[in-house]
């Protein structure tokens, strides 16, 4: 499963680059960093070199369509996120035809994944922490979507979004999701277990009892 990072601070993401596999950033995350998006495009796409997600904010499909070709040119790693919306789909469709790459965003059912799916998404995002949040199931709608594609053989491939803990992003591995993209916090705490911290402390204090040579 690729790990993405969803952030849009170029801080944390060079300290994970190493590790990630891409980033998705979204209109939010972009105002917290109180800086122009063209540049903090440009420097997220020059430090990872997977698919870094560029979200548009026209609402009408040839706003988008505009959007999306300048977003396109900022770098070649660059993936254009477009709401799951009517005229969305058919920007969608369009990019598509044009080989530009899409990540729908905002996805909350199967059937609109599969709406995403025909037009041509490369990627579609379920959002299962504001599903959760909703009352619903989030990684229910991601177990619906994966045989979905499946079925059809979609190339189109699921980014678990809106993750909110670790438990989320093991359910997605789980369900084999191709994708969970991460906040930068639960990324961090993926690495760590009470067991291990506990166990290096037992093997430091014991290791103080073997005779220095
Ligand atoms: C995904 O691409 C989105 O940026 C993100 O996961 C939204 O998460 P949130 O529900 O925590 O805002």
């Amino acid at each position: 499963m690729n790990l993405y990072l969803d952030t849009a601070n170029v801080e944390e993401i060079r300290e994970l680059s190493w590790l990630v596999d891409g980033v998705t950033t979204n209109p939010s995350l972009v105002a917290r960093e109180e800086r122009p998006f063209s540049e903090v495009l440009r420097e997220i796409c020059a430090t990872v070199r997977g698919p870094v997600s560029a979200e548009v904010v026209a609402s009408d499909a040839d706003g988008m369509v505009r959007e999306a070709r300048e977003l396109a040119k900022v770098a070649a790693n660059v993936v254009v996120k477009i709401p799951m919306t009517e005229a969305g789909m058919q920007a969608v469709q369009i990019l598509s035809r044009e080989g530009v790459r899409t990540n729908v965003t905002l996805v909350f059912s199967a059937n609109q994944a599969l709406l995403a799916a025909k037009c041509g998404a490369t990627y579609v995002s379920p959002f299962v922490g504001r599903i959760d949040d909703a009352g619903g199931d989030g990684m229910g709608v991601v177990a619906e979507i994966l045989p979905i594609l499946r079925h059809y053989g979609f190339p189109t491939e699921v980014i678990v979004a809106s993750v909110r803990h670790p438990g989320h992003v093991l359910q997605a591995a789980l369900l084999g999701a191709h994708i969970a993209t991460v906040p930068y916090g639960v990324l961090k705490k993926l690495f760590g277990h009470p067991l291990t911290d506990a166990g290096i402390a037992r093997f430091l204090k014991d290791w103080q009892r073997v005779p220095k040579g």
